[in-house]
């Protein structure tokens, strides 16, 4: 797989008893991108008891992108988290071969199309939240952001709008991400009672979504993430079976929910700290919704916004790691990493080197416009949403419902950062939540525009 093995893996040396743990937590993409530049491509490090190696930098990515499918698996990391809601055979647990087939059953419900149809659907829920909204001091936007994605992905995947639902399902999924994945709960956690209630409501949400749509209850309705399980066949043809369904029904909340949900407030906060740039967005924003309900095309229009958005990927991504374990010895740029290794793959850590993205530490979305493109210089440079045969299959959506749902609150209100306010700080766990942001909404600019009006009687 590469050149010669050459040397020992450099390990960083973190605290007694924490390891790197605290850094980790509080500032995940610094604390490996400050490493990486210590010690390069790959390095040793430990969080309390897990010992990683880490593999950073851009030709990491290339080098997983090309070889995670013959030589890592996801299973010890997300196999517990499947049979959690029902079964182990979960898209994300399974590797090699056995993904792939998987892989491409699921796709079609992952479709951009499920949101693209339901453009004003889909913004009539972003005013349900918006008009609750009001004037003053948001202390915590990300219960709106949440709020309005969940909703917006109940109705374009289950065609359930789930808002009366946020509660239960964050926290049924942040504990078992917590207690699976990031394992900064202990098992425990998943026998306390409120996440058990939280956990049985989430899965009879599901479970309902599912028996509306096998009985045809919804006549005329488009189609959407559930029939096209419901259509799927394995290579023998035969349909999937009921434990597997249910828990692959789960995957957009389970993957969607806080990742789309913390970009958007994230976003909200990079976007309106500058008041110039917040008037331009504006003004696109405004245009958005000008001629009539938010289309493909008008959205494609806003592509200062768009910018903007791929800039708060980098610069504030919300998953820059993934966890895998090596199934094989591998070797690269001159290591050899064992068999049954646990690897922090670190795919965002290209996005803060100045070699790729010159002044990084500044937030300047023009260079993802023409002809700065940056993100275009070489491949494995920009990776908000992971590398290799686990990227994101939901990025097309996420892309549409960010995009959407920025653009109205832009039009709808005046948000600003309140000067008080200091640097945003960020929480990994394991998804990258905001710790301290808070927005003022200063006016409304608009009210809701007729036709999204019409839609809420
Ligand atoms: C800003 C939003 C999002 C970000 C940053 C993001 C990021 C990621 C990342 C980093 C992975 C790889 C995880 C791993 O390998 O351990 C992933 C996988 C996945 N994401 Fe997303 N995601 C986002 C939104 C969504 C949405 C909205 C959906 C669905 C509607 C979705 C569905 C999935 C699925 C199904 C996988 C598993 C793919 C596989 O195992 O083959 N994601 N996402």
């Amino acid at each position: 797989m590469s050149a010669t093995v050459v040397s020992e893996i450099p390990e960083a040396t973190g605290r007694w008893f924490y390891g790197h743990a605290l850094e980790l937590r509080d500032d995940l993409l610094g604390t490996l991108v400050r490493l990486h530049r210590q010690l390069g491509p790959v390095f040793r490090l430990r969080a309390m008891n897990r010992n990683f190696v880490v593999l950073a930098g851009a030709e990491a990515n290339m080098f997983v992108a090309k070889h995670e499918a013959e030589c890592m698996t996801t299973a010890n990391h997300y196999r517990r988290f499947g049979r959690e809601l029902g079964s182990e055979r979960f898209l994300l647990a399974l590797s090699g071969e056995e993904h792939r087939i998987v892989r491409r059953i699921l796709r079609p419900g992952y479709s951009k199309d499920h949101v693209t149809k339901r453009m004003l659907d889909l913004t009539i829920l972003a005013e349900r939240t918006a008009a609750r909204l009001g004037t003053g001091r948001c202390n915590r936007p990300l219960d709106h952001t949440r709020r309005i994605v969940v909703d917006q992905l109940g109705l374009a995947l289950g065609d359930r709008p789930a808002g009366h639902m946020v509660r239960d399902l964050e926290r049924a999924i942040s504990t078992l991400l917590r207690v699976t994945v990031a394992r900064s709960l202990p098992a425990v956690a998943l026998w306390d009672p409120r996440f058990r209630r939280a956990r049985a409501r989430m899965r009879n949400l599901v479970r309902c979504a599912i028996e509306d749509h096998r009985n045809g209850r919804r006549a005329g309705a488009l189609r959407d993430h559930i029939d096209d399980l419901l259509a799927a066949r394995t290579p023998d043809g035969e349909p999937l079976a009921p434990d597997f369904l249910e828990a692959s029904a789960h995957g957009p909340f389970v993957a969607g929910l806080d990742t789309v949900a913390s970009t958007l407030a994230i976003a909200l906060y990079a976007l309106c700290r500058d008041p110039a740039l917040r008037a331009r967005l504006e003004a696109e924003a405004d245009a958005v919704f000008a001629d009539g309900p938010p289309t493909t095309a008008s959205l494609k229009r806003a592509k200062t916004l768009h910018a903007a958005l791929m800039e708060t990927l980098r610069f504030y991504p919300v998953t820059p790691v993934v966890v895998r374990t090596t199934t094989r010895p591998i070797e690269f740029e001159g290591y050899e990493i064992p068999a049954g290794q646990d690897l922090l793959v670190a795919h965002c850590v290209p996005h803060m080197l100045e070699e790729h993205f010159p002044d990084p530490e500044a937030f300047v979305p023009e260079r993802f416009l023409p002809p700065r493109e940056e993100h275009r210089a070489r491949p494995g440079i920009y990776a908000p949403f992971a590398v290799g045969p686990h990227t994101c299959l939901g990025a097309g959506i996420a892309d549409v419902l960010l995009l959407l749902d920025a653009a109205y609150l832009l039009h709808r209100f005046e948000i600003a950062v309140p000067p008080e306010m200091g640097p945003l700080a960020l929480r990994y766990d394991p998804v990258a939540m905001p710790r301290n942001l808070v927005l003022d909404v200063v006016r409304e600019r608009h009210p809701a525009p007729a036709y999204v009006a019409a839609g809420l009687e």
